[in-house]
């Protein structure tokens, strides 16, 4: 399939702002900046805005998706939230891996590849996070630490299974930094993580995969971005907390 065919996808990835009522009002006024957009567009909230931001979404165009999930279906697992709980009130979408939860969390990439296997068998969607830090782009080490980090989310996945993941990749120092990859970087990054999925899963798995960019995406260079190659939209952050930033990377086409 030629690199045109796959949708954009712009998720937004609240982190743990925005209480109930403010989500509520959030999504009645993107609603009507994005409803003619061919975009896609998901609001990744924490846990307690999720309920009330899924019926906000009702005959929307917006998607919805928690920010973490535990891979075992039910038990003794106090604070955790399954796969199941976020399917049973249509969550569509869970960012996995995110390097937040990696560095204070104790996310590793056996958790995430457990996570990520969890979630598809009740059909929720993962949007897995990759990226590498300062000190391994400065030693040289992006490369290796990305495809590894790729293959272990996705050890023992299906090809369809892997059709049904989104990868973001988010190198470390350009989140919430106001540092971002330059176009040409984070194309060649996505590049190379493509590159391992078509190792592992051939060409055809490999060309449709949505593959994000993260990390200090603003409306200003948005359009760069996503005019690349490999890049299929973005993984949002502080941009994706007022709705005026937001809804302008979105309509970043218009
Ligand atoms: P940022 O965050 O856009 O604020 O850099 C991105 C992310 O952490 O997903």
């Amino acid at each position: 399939m030629p690199k045109n065919m796959r949708r954009k996808v712009i998720a937004g990835n609240w982190k743990m702002n925005m209480l109930p009522n403010e989500a509520i009002e959030f999504i009645s006024r993107l609603e009507n900046e994005v409803k003619d957009t061919k975009n896609e567009v998901i609001l990744c909230v924490p846990y307690i805005d999720l309920f009330y931001s899924l019926l906000a979404v009702q005959k929307t165009n917006i998607h919805v998706g928690a920010q973490n999930v535990f891979y075992e279906e039910s038990g003794a697992y106090t604070g955790e939230i399954s796969p199941k709980m976020l399917k049973c009130i249509n969550v569509e979408y869970v960012i996995i891996g995110h390097s937040e939860r990696r560095q204070y969390f104790a996310e590793t990439d056996e958790t995430v590849n457990l996570k990520v296997k969890a979630s598809l068998k009740e059909e929720l969607k993962p949007i897995v996070c990759v990226g590498e830090s300062l000190e391994q782009k400065e030693t040289g080490k992006t490369e290796n630490v990305i495809t590894t980090q790729t293959e272990k989310a996705l050890k023992d996945l299906t090809g369809e299974d892997v059709r049904n993941t989104i990868i973001a990749y988010e190198p470390i120092w350009a989140i919430g930094t106001g540092k971002v990859a330059s176009a040409n970087d984070a194309n060649e990054s996505i590049k190379k993580i493509r590159g391992k999925i078509k190792e592992l899963y051939g060409e055809d798995v490999a060309e449709d995969v949505i593959i994000l960019y993260g990390g200090s995406v603003k409306p200003e260079n948005a359009k760069e971005l996503f005019s690349m190659s490999d890049i299929d939209g973005a993984l949002v952050g502080g941009a994706s907390l007022k709705v005026d930033s937001f809804s302008k990377i979105v309509n970043f086409d218009k």
